[in-house]
């Protein structure tokens, strides 16, 4: 059985504007955390025996400011650990402010093959209105350090829909995601989460968003110019050339059971979704005491794992495996929804091929009105 590593990096150098993420700004406690993530991944191992692990993924947070030789302590744990395949899919997040030649060689060294950069825009003027603590220049560096120690797989973290973007931007950012061969983009497009700075300076009137017309204009851009230079659509927001679609995504998607260590890491195993304390200072107490960091553990019905599985397959461009779903829960979505799958057929809004159902190009566009009906 695969079995996904998730490992979380609470920490960052300053927080955006917009991120409501789990991190905070606490250089001081990080050595003592990277030490319960080992100590943590050890006395849970055992549970995961039976499992070979298909990818790794260490996120934030910014995983790229951790001091030198964390993130080979962190890998090595989960390779001695763990039974890991040895094409697994290594991935970190770094910020391109933090990233450096040595760091990405210490990554390099010991296994990480993906390397996952937040750019978000290409343009000073964006990156400091959203509070970002990197430059253009600093996201031209790090990808040249990438390159030189040997990465082949990078990703680019875009955004799409920031307060004052034009599509001159995405289109400067595209151009140098282009020209410095990255092999994947991921394309966000904003979303105003309640409580974080940009929400207030939106809802005071600080700052507007893009009118929906013009958000959609720049996504479609991106749509076009991605296709033209060979990256697929593999996801509502993922795009990759040929053989670089991100393995940790498709876990997600495909309901593959993965495991995550760390403060606030969530976990789906044995139809178990569990998530660990979101507090820096509790998760190490917990763990140098040997007790129990777990928040939360629900167990899922019938029901929602088939709900699950149809919301996180459609958001694929292979969308949902029928059969797949008939024999795993002897649940037939076309008998089931008959007359919702031929209202969303007719208006061209869903296809059915080789009993893969998928919404189609346009039906992307309304994918939360087409789970709706579906599920
Ligand atoms: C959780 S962050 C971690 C990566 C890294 N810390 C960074 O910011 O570059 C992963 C990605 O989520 C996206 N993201 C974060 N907050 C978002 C928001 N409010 N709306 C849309 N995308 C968001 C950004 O593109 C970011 O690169
Ligand atoms: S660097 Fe990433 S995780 Fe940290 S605050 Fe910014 S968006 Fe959030």
């Amino acid at each position: 059985m695969k079995i996904g590593v998730y490992v979380h990096i609470p920490f960052c150098v300053s927080k955006c504007s917009y991120c409501n993420f789990y991190s905070e700004v606490k250089p001081n406690l990080i050595n003592d955390y990277v030490l319960c993530l080992v100590k943590e991944i050890k006395r849970e191992c055992d549970k995961y025996k039976n499992y070979k692990v298909n990818s790794i993924f260490i996120g934030g947070g910014t995983p790229s400011i951790l001091p030198s030789g964390c993130v080979s302590l962190i890998i090595n744990t989960i390779k001695q650990n763990f039974c890991v395949l040895p094409d697994c899919e290594i991935t970190i997040e770094a910020n391109p402010n933090s990233i450096n030649y040595t760091n990405a060689n210490e990554w390099f060294n010991c296994g990480v093959n993906r390397v996952s950069v937040g750019v978000q825009t290409t343009s000073n003027r964006l990156l400091k209105l959203i509070g970002r603590a990197h430059t253009f220049k600093d996201f031209l560096l790090a990808i040249n350090n990438l390159k030189k120690v040997g990465f082949k797989n990078i990703n680019a973290d875009l955004m799409i829909g920031l307060p004052r973007q034009k599509q001159g931007d995405v289109k400067n950012a595209l151009k140098y995601c282009f020209s410095l061969g990255l092999t994947h983009i991921s394309a966000y497009t904003l979303i105003l989460e309640e409580n974080t700075p940009l929400f207030n300076k939106v809802k005071n009137g600080e700052l507007k968003l893009p009118k929906e017309e013009k958000v959609l204009g720049m996504f479609n851009y991106l749509l076009k110019q991605t296709k033209l230079k060979g990256f697929n659509r593999y996801e509502v927001s993922n795009f990759a050339k040929p053989g670089f679609e991100c393995k940790h995504n498709e876990n997600c998607w495909n309901m593959v059971e993965y495991v995550g260590f760390g403060c606030s890491a969530h976990s789906f195993v044995k139809n178990f979704r569990f998530g660990n304390i979101s507090n820096i200072e509790n998760y190490i107490k917990q763990i140098n005491n040997n007790l129990s960091v777990l928040e939360f553990k629900d167990e899922l019905t019938k029901e929602e794992l088939i709900e699950e599985t149809i919301m996180l397959n459609l958001r694929t461009i292979k969308g949902i495996n029928l059969e797949n779903l008939k024999q795993q829960f002897n649940y037939d979505l076309l008998k089931v929804k008959t007359n919702e799958i031929n209202e969303l057929l007719s208006y061209g809004l869903i296809s059915i091929n080789n009993n893969y159902l998928s919404a189609t190009n346009e039906g992307f566009y309304v994918l939360n009105q087409i789970i709706l009906k579906l599920v």
